[in-house]
C-alpha cells in the first residue's frame, strides 16, 4: 500500500481509467446494469466519458489516479466541488481494481479527496449516488460515516430505473 502513488488525473490518464472503470462496472455491476450494455457498449461510453472528463476538465471537477510501482492503474476518484445546493460536494466515481480491493485504497483515495475538499469547498457536505444492489460498497461508506439520506432511481438507461442511495456525510472534514 505504501508504494501506491496518488496524484491528480491528467489527459494522459484517460484509457486506463476508462478501461478500469469498464472493468469494474462489469464485475460490480453484472446484475445491476444489462448485459447488452456491460458486453458490448460500456468500453466505448467509458472511453468517451473520461477523455472529454480529462481533456477539458471543469473547474469543480478533480479526478485523482492510484498507480502502482510498475504503473498499473488500482485506482480512481472523481468528485465535483459543491455540486449540489444541499448535499454539497458529489463523489461521482469511486474505483479500486478488483485484485487490489479490500487492501485499503478506496478508504485512502476517498480520505485524500475530502482532505483537498475541506478547505476548497463553500459547502461542509459531501455525498454519493449507490446502487442499492451494490453492498458491498455501501457498507464501505456506512463504515465511513456516510449515511443513506434518501432513495431514487438510476438516470443510466442501461440500469432499468434500479435503485440508488444518496450516502451523506453532513461534514466532510469527518473524513479528512
Ligand atoms: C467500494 C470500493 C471502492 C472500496 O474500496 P476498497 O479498496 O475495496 O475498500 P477498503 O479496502 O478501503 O475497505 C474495505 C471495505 O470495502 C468493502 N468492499 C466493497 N467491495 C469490495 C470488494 N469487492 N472486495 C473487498 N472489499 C470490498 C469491504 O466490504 C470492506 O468493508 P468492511 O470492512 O466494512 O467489510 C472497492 O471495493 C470497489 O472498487 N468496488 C467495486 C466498485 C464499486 O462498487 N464502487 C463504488 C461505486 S458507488
Amino acid at each position: 500500500m505504501n508504494d501506491i502513488m496518488i496524484r491528480p488525473a491528467i489527459d494522459q490518464d484517460a484509457p486506463a481509467v476508462a478501461s478500469l472503470h469498464a472493468a469494474s462496472w462489469r464485475d460490480t455491476y453484472a446484475n445491476i446494469l444489462s448485459a447488452d450494455f456491460l458486453s458490448d457498449g460500456v468500453d466505448a461510453d467509458r472511453r468517451a466519458v473520461w477523455s472529454q472528463r480529462l481533456s477539458a476538465p471543469t473547474a469543480d471537477q478533480f479526478v485523482n489516479v492510484a498507480y502502482d510501482p510498475d504503473g498499473r492503474l488500482l485506482g480512481f476518484i472523481c468528485c465535483y466541488r459543491d455540486a449540489d445546493p444541499v448535499w454539497g460536494s458529489l463523489v461521482d466515481n469511486l474505483h479500486v481494481a478488483a485484485a487490489t480491493r479490500g487492501s485499503g485504497l478506496g478508504e485512502r483515495l476517498l480520505r485524500d479527496a475530502a482532505r483537498l475538499l475541506a478547505p476548497s469547498a463553500s459547502h461542509s457536505g459531501l455525498h454519493l449516488w449507490v446502487f442499492e444492489a451494490n453492498t458491498a460498497a455501501l457498507r464501505f461508506y456506512t463504515r465511513l460515516g456516510g449515511r443513506v439520506v434518501e432513495t431514487g432511481s438510476s438516470e443510466n438507461p442501461a440500469a432499468g430505473g434500479k435503485t440508488v442511495l444518496r450516502v451523506h456525510w453532513p461534514d466532510v472534514t469527518q473524513l479528512a
